[in-house]
């Protein structure tokens, strides 16, 4: 099976605009979309966070929930609106998140996962797969983990994304959650050596090519978050990495990727949608390069103004390429 390359879901940040300006930088990014609350698809809340573009294939949409009915309905809507993929969340800690019974708490409960794969299979054609933690409290051993991946791979998940970090219930938020426990990337090693026939990505901490090399010696993919965010071209260099001279990974400088970008931006301008909701994914482009300073600055002075165009995105290009002006009229 090919090596999976997968970009990480991220609330407030793998918008349906974050995928698009992904999917223009590493054409064979798997994508998926921010957790969405099966609670938010039923009660019709924000049906809008399922909006897709044409050009996201191949894109996941990961759920929240743990109430097998309600999972495998939202899933039949899913398949509906054109997904590819059903992402359960097990790995958010949040206090939220555990009021509402879904999470990294559902690791304490395989045979409940189980219960929600198997229903979402009877009920949708689309495949299932499970982001986990490797532990959660103080059942953060190895065992643990292991018969969670063995009851919800027997109900039928084949894939696994595990961020190789336990999460802490209680004590720290979120936040903390994605940095203080420590990263056990040999617990994700161990689950494709105990369970070969099953894809296992990891999650967690990687940033440079070097990282991604040598977790693919030993597994089937990497899952990459908060760097394909802070500094985009990272996911550029992985593809070209890959997939360099190939048509999956054509040669494209940032202002190339940035002006498709545009043509996108343009488009959902005419249909209503604000440019800073676009305009924010570009701040990191230019990450670590010379004008990086000029382009943020401008894209945040002048992004947020009610009736900003694309000529914001132009004149910061501008600055940052020492291109000539281009007036968009
Ligand atoms: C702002 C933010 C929002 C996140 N939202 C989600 C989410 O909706 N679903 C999820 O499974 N993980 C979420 N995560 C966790 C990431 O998917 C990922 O597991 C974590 O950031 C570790 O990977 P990284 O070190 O590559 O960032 C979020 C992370 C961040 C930084």
């Amino acid at each position: 099976m090919e090596k999976t390359f997968a970009l990480a879901p991220m609330m407030s940040i793998t918008d349906r605009h974050f995928r698009v300006l992904m999917r223009h930088i590493f054409p064979r990014l798997q994508l998926y979309t921010e957790m969405i609350s099966t609670g938010s698809i039923i009660h019709g809340s924000r049906l809008d966070m399922l909006d897709l573009d044409p050009i996201e294939h191949p894109v996941g949409v990961q759920f929240g929930g743990s109430n097998p009915n309600e999972l495998a309905f939202c899933s039949r809507i899913a398949q509906e609106r054109g997904y590819d993929e059903v992402n359960l969340n097990i790995g958010c800690p949040s206090d939220r998140v555990q009021s509402a019974r879904f999470g990294a708490c559902l690791m304490a409960e395989p045979g409940l996962v189980a219960n929600c794969v198997e229903e979402i299979k009877s009920t949708s054609d689309l495949p299932v797969t499970i982001k986990t933690r490797i532990g959660i409290d103080k059942h953060d051993d190895y065992e643990f983990l292991a018969d969670f991946i063995m009851k919800t791979s027997n109900a039928g998940c084949s894939t696994f994304f595990i961020h190789a970090r336990k999460a802490w219930l209680k004590g720290l938020s979120p936040r903390q959650n994605r940095s203080v426990p420590p990263l056990e990337y040999d617990k994700v090693y161990r689950v494709k050596e105990d369970f070969p026939s099953l894809h296992i990505i990891v999650n967690g901490g990687i940033h440079t090519v070097s990282a991604v090399e040598s977790h693919l010696e030993k597994l089937d993919g990497v899952m990459i978050g908060r760097e394909a965010n802070r500094n985009p071209w990272f996911m550029k260099e992985l593809s070209d990495y890959y997939f360099e001279n190939s048509p999956e990974s054509p040669v494209a400088s940032r202002e190339a990727i940035v002006r498709s970008y545009m043509q996108y931006i343009e488009e959902q301008l005419r249909q209503g949608v604000a440019l800073k909701t676009m305009a924010r994914h570009l701040m990191g482009i230019y990450h670590g390069q010379k004008g990086a300073r000029h382009w943020r600055r401008m894209l945040c002075e002048d992004g947020p103004v009610s009736d900003a165009g694309l000529e914001v995105v132009e004149s910061a290009l501008q600055q940052v390429t020492g291109m000539q002006t281009f007036q968009y009229s």
